[in-house]
């Protein structure tokens, strides 16, 4: 079992497969963002090495992000084989849904039944301003799709201001006739873009607020290391949840490990990369280090964002789509 310093036990990983993507929100990136060359990325014996070893070490949950997961070649073929690994219980995808429509049965097909939908309005022309694409329509007919499919949907929507704080009300009334959630989002600063973030006014409570004086909100249980706080609005078949990924109110619980696109290892979302897996994967003689460098690395995890943030040397400057959120 891999556990930090602060009694946390560890067992989820967040793997970006991709630091590329057909969106270009912004922000998350910038227009030119520069992507990095495809011999950089993990490849995909070693995305296998590191998982068989966390698997072993009692990593039961993957969540696979991006960039955009399904512009990696090969991706269903990848999953199949994560699948596979012993100690993998639990594989989860967060996708802009631009590509994801065609590959719904094959991955329901894989076990793999919940998708995590980042969608940030509900309007054909802001979707071009915040994502700079022609998206919309393709991203609206994979929600569909999922939800004829059954699949357990949650849809991600950062809440930006100026931007679409005016949409609370048109999401939220998604969750009264289908059987999804909708997750409101505290913006971030991880924009690659390198400027100076001042900070958000639409936190979860002035989210929750507006929200609740349109709805009544019941809370549900959150699971227990949800990222979510959730409610329940009598009536409607779905939910809403916040995420207060800026305020961190739930550092205390934190389960995850996230490794890029690249092969560096943080333990923390806004920290120092901790480790080049990569580079210890490509060694041969270094392979039986790794793990003992891992939990190393998870030992000295900090005992919150905060703190992580505060000893973090590139603050702002990267971009989400090579963390992965
Ligand atoms: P579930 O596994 O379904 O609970 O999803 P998740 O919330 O862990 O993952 P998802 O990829 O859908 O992320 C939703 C939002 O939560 C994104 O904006 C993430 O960046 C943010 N998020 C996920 N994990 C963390 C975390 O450890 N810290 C912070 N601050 N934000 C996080
Ligand atoms: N702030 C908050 N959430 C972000 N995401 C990407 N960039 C940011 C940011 N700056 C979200 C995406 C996706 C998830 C992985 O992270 O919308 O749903
Ligand atoms: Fe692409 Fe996701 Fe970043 Fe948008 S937030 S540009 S969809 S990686």
């Amino acid at each position: 079992m891999l556990t930090d310093a602060h009694h946390r036990i560890i067992d989820y990983v967040r793997l970006s497969v991709t630091d590329r993507c057909n969106l270009r929100c912004t922000y998350c990136m910038p227009e030119n963002m520069h992507f990095v060359q495809r011999k950089e990325l993990l490849t995909d014996p070693e995305i296998l090495t590191l998982l068989q070893i966390l698997g072993a070490a009692g990593i039961s949950k993957v969540r696979i992000t991006g960039g955009e997961p399904f512009l990696r070649p090969g991706l269903m073929a990848l999953l199949e084989k994560i699948k596979a690994i012993p100690g993998i219980s639990e594989i989860a995808i967060t996708t802009n849904g631009v590509l994801t429509k065609s590959y719904i049965p094959a991955l329901q097909q894989l076990g793999i039944n919940n998708i995590n939908l980042s969608l940030d309005t509900l309007q054909a022309d802001r979707f071009f301003q915040i994502t700079r694409r022609n998206k919309f329509t393709t991203v609206m007919d994979t929600l569909q799709s999922l939800l004829q499919h059954n699949m357990q949907v949650k849809i991600n929507a950062v809440v930006m201001e100026n931007v679409n704080t005016d949409e609370l009300t048109a999401f939220t009334e998604l969750t009264r006739d289908h059987a999804l959630s909708v997750r409101f989002i505290e913006e971030m600063p991880f924009n690659g873009q390198g400027h100076t973030f001042s900070g958000i006014t639409w936190n979860y409570h002035k989210i929750l607020d507006t929200i609740s004086d349109v709805y009544t909100l019941e809370k549900i249980a959150d699971a227990p290391h949800s990222t979510s706080l959730n409610y329940h609005i009598p009536g409607h078949r779905g939910n809403i949840g916040v995420i207060p990924a800026y305020s961190r109110t739930f550092c205390g619980t934190c389960n995850r490990l996230r490794i890029s696109a690249t092969g560096s290892m943080k333990t923390c979302l806004y920290g120092n990369d901790v480790l080049n897996v990569k580079g210890m994967l490509q060694q041969n003689t270094q392979q039986h280090l790794l793990l003992p460098a891992i939990q190393t690395a998870i030992h000295g995890r900090f005992a919150n964002g905060f703190e992580a943030e505060q000893h973090h040397t590139e603050k702002n400057m990267e971009s989400m789509s090579v963390i992965g959120g």
